[in-house]
Order: C-alpha cells, then sequence, then structure tokens
C-alpha cells in the first residue's frame, strides 16, 4: 500500500423516509436556499413537492434554479453563481442524480470565488471554499452524493473535465431507495454501468499488496452482478433499489482506494465522447472499457487474472493467464450485454471522422492514467476498436 490520509466529511443518511432529516439539516447552514434541480423529473414523481413542504415547515426561504441538464453545463453553472451571489444565498440543496449534484458543486465553488469558474474544470485554479450544500440523490450511478468531484461540460468549446477539491464535498447526503424507483430502465443500466466502472478504475494499479482493498471491489462488482440484472426487470423493488444505491455511493466515496490510486484513463477517454457526443455517461463507458482493457492486457495481467478468477468466476485449469485475463474481460462485455447496455461507439451513430478530435482532448491536460500512462495514439488505438 502506499500512505494515506482518508477524508471524507458528508454526513450520509440512508433509507425509507429519511427525507425528513432535511429539517435538522439544512438549518445548520442559514435560511436562504437555493434548490438545484434538473429536467423536472422530481415534479413528476413528487419529490419537489415533498421537499418544498419541508423548506416550508422550517421557515426557509427559497429559490431555485432548475433544468440543469445530464452532462451538466457551464451556462447553467454561472447562472445558478449570479442567484447566489444576488440572492445572498447561504446553502444549496441539489435534488436529483449526479448531474444536478455536480452542477451544484459547482454553483457552490464558483459563488465564492472572484474569478472565473471555469478555472476550477481547466486546472487554472482550485476552489478554497464553497458554500455550504446537501443533496437529496434520486439515481444511484456516480457516487457525487458522497465525494467531492464534480464534471462539467463548456458546450460552447465541446469540453467536459471532472475537478474537484476539499471543499466540495456535501454537507449531508440523503438517500431513500424509493426516490430512485422512478429512474427509468436505460438510466438504471447506465448507473449499473458507472459503479462498476468506478470500481474498476480502482480495481486497475500497480500497488503491492491491497488484499481488503480488492476483496471491497470484488463484492461490490459481485453485489451489482447480482443484483442489477433483477432490478432492470423490476424497477420498483425497494430492496434491489436499497443494494445499488447503497454500492454506487461505496464505489466511489474514496473507501475501496485507500493505499493506492486507481486509473480512470476510460473516464477521461469517455468524457472526451460525451463533450463531442453528449451520450450518457454510462453509456459511453459501457462501450469503451472492455477496450481499454483489452489494450492494456500486458502491463499487469495478473490484475486481469485475478478479476476473472474471483469476479466472473473463470475456471483457470489449463488455461494460460493471458486467456483466463481475456474470458473475464469477455464476460464483462457480456454481462453488460446482458441488461442492454450499448456495444458499439455506432450504437449512437458516432463514426471515425471525429476520433482524432476525441483523442485530442483526451491529452489536454497531457498524458494520463496510473495503471498505465496513455497518450493520443494509444486513444486513437481503443476509440477505434470501439467504433
Ligand atoms: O433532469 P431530470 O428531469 O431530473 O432527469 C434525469 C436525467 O434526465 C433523470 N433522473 C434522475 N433521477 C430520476 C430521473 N428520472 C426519473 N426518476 C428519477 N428518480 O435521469 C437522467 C440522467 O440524470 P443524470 O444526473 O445526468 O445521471 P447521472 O447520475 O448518471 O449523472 C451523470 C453525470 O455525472 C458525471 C457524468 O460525467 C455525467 O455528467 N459523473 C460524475 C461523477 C462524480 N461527480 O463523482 C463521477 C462519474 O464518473 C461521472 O463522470
Ligand atoms: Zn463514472
Amino acid at each position: 500500500m502506499e500512505n494515506f490520509t482518508f477524508y471524507n466529511p458528508t454526513k450520509l443518511i440512508f433509507g425509507k423516509g429519511q427525507l425528513e432529516q432535511i429539517k435538522t439539516e439544512l438549518p445548520q447552514y442559514g435560511n436562504k436556499v437555493l434548490i438545484v434541480y434538473g429536467g423536472g423529473s422530481i415534479k413528476r414523481n413528487g419529490i419537489y413537492d415533498n421537499v418544498l413542504s419541508l423548506l416550508n415547515e422550517i421557515g426557509a426561504e427559497v429559490f431555485e434554479i432548475s433544468g440543469v441538464e445530464p452532462n451538466p453545463r457551464l451556462s447553467t453553472v454561472r447562472k445558478g453563481i449570479d442567484i447566489c451571489k444576488k440572492e445572498q444565498i447561504d446553502v444549496l440543496l441539489a435534488v436529483g442524480g449526479g448531474s444536478v449534484i455536480d452542477c451544484t458543486k459547482a454553483i457552490a465553488a464558483g459563488a465564492k470565488y472572484d474569478g472565473d469558474v471555469w478555472d476550477f474544470m481547466t486546472r487554472k485554479a482550485v476552489a478554497k471554499e464553497a458554500l455550504p450544500f446537501g443533496t437529496v440523490l434520486t439515481l444511484a450511478a456516480t457516487g457525487s452524493e458522497m465525494n467531492s468531484g464534480s464534471v462539467i461540460t463548456n458546450w460552447e468549446t465541446n469540453e467536459k473535465y471532472g475537478w474537484g477539491s476539499p471543499v466540495t464535498f456535501p454537507k449531508f447526503s440523503i438517500l431513500d431507495p424509493v426516490h430512485t424507483f422512478s429512474v427509468p430502465k436505460d438510466q438504471t443500466i447506465y448507473g449499473i454501468v458507472d459503479m462498476m466502472s468506478h470500481v474498476l478504475e480502482h480495481y486497475f494499479h500497480n500497488v503491492d499488496n491491497t488484499p481488503l482493498q480488492d476483496r471491497w471491489c470484488e463484492s461490490i462488482l459481485r453485489t451489482v452482478m447480482e443484483a442489477g440484472p433483477k432490478l432492470v426487470e423490476d424497477l420498483e423493488n425497494y430492496e434491489l433499489r436499497e443494494t445499488i444505491l447503497y454500492c454506487g455511493t461505496m464505489a466511489l466515496n474514496g473507501m475501496v482506494n485507500m493505499g493506492y490510486r486507481g486509473d480512470w484513463a476510460t473516464h477521461n477517454i469517455e468524457h472526451a465522447v460525451s463533450a463531442v457526443y453528449d451520450i450518457p455517461h454510462g453509456g459511453g463507458l459501457a462501450i469503451i472499457f472492455p477496450h481499454w482493457m483489452a489494450y492494456n492486457l500486458n502491463v499487469n495481467v495478473k490484475r486481469f487474472k485475478q478479476l476473472a478468477e474471483r469476479v466472473f468466476d473463470v475456471q483457470s485449469s489449463g488455461k494460460t493467464d493471458q486467456e483466463i485475463a481475456l474470458e473475464g474481460i469477455v464476460k464483462l462485455r457480456q454481462f453488460w450485454n446482458s441488461i442492454g447496455a450499448p456495444e458499439r461507439l455506432a450504437d449512437y451513430d458516432i463514426s471515425d471522422d471525429q476520433v482524432d478530435v476525441m483523442a485530442d482532448k483526451t491529452v489536454v491536460f497531457g498524458e494520463f492514467g496510473t495503471f498505465n500512462k496513455l497518450g493520443k495514439n494509444d486513444v486513437m488505438q481503443i476509440l477505434t476498436a470501439a467504433l
């Protein structure tokens, strides 16, 4: 293991009926509340009304910004910052999926920054201060509810970058599995792929002696693979929603990767694809991840072999390490296909004409990936294989 310091200050409030906790959590940070939400799902499923009536009960002064896009845009972040500054907002409340939470993080930090908020995404500045914010999560996928990361798209320049800082952890996050009942089948599938990909990004590292971390990763993957297929056929099953919601949070809250850094190359490549084509994040990962794996198999075949044996139950007798490893990748692809995830860039009508442009976007900050450093040519090969 490498030396590490673990820090996660988010209060996780999990379970049925926990929305009520807003009444005790929010007032700790002030009375002027900016609610941030997306395109209207929270109005259709009733969460909006419930949140508003709780805010009324505590006498909060409520402001709103809605219409946060999936793959949230810089333009919306800027609007939110303007509201915070003009209305002297005390605290923000994100009600939605990862996009709404990520947008809220950017608004919260931008409201306390004199420069241009895009500086954070382009690594010109690190956020030192942010308004406090809480979240009510409605979609299991990103882990944004219990981490400090955020991903923002500048649609004018077709750039999509992850960023974060120690000040952009939510103060609290409320996770009620019932709030995820209305997530449609396709978004449920993308969420499953996303949380599995977060574990896989962690799993591929070259640090010695991480037996507990490995088994945490493997258990999350096995649990998601057990519950996921049942859930996509039974979207309002409380136990299955509960399991998947918990897995999504644990996959990316810093727990499984104490003592090493994950790779994150596939996320970087997917963000470049979404920046150009605005496709769902989980859909892009399902297409790209197995190709990243095949491309990097020989960097450390033992990691791939271990994954194949422990997670995909690949039988090893009479096979070489490489054969076992390859079978694991095939089984991952088969699993994602079986739940209805996309398989090729062509599924989103993406052809080879922008491969060069997308590859350029992945190396804006230089070579990337900790398991294996990748450059533009590597990305071109991975994307071409995924066409
Ligand atoms: O906008 P509304 O109307 O709310 O609809 C959303 C949206 O259309 C809908 N939805 C959410 N909850 C629902 C629901 N529909 C019905 N019932 C509900 N309960 O689902 C659609 C997708 O929502 P979105 O928030 O975009 O999905 P997700 O949570 O997958 O977030 C994706 C974004 O997160 C970033 C991705 O790049 C992408 O921009 N990521 C953020 C990370 C982080 N902060 O740690 C890590 C991830 O790797 C990821 O990159
Ligand atoms: Zn992700």
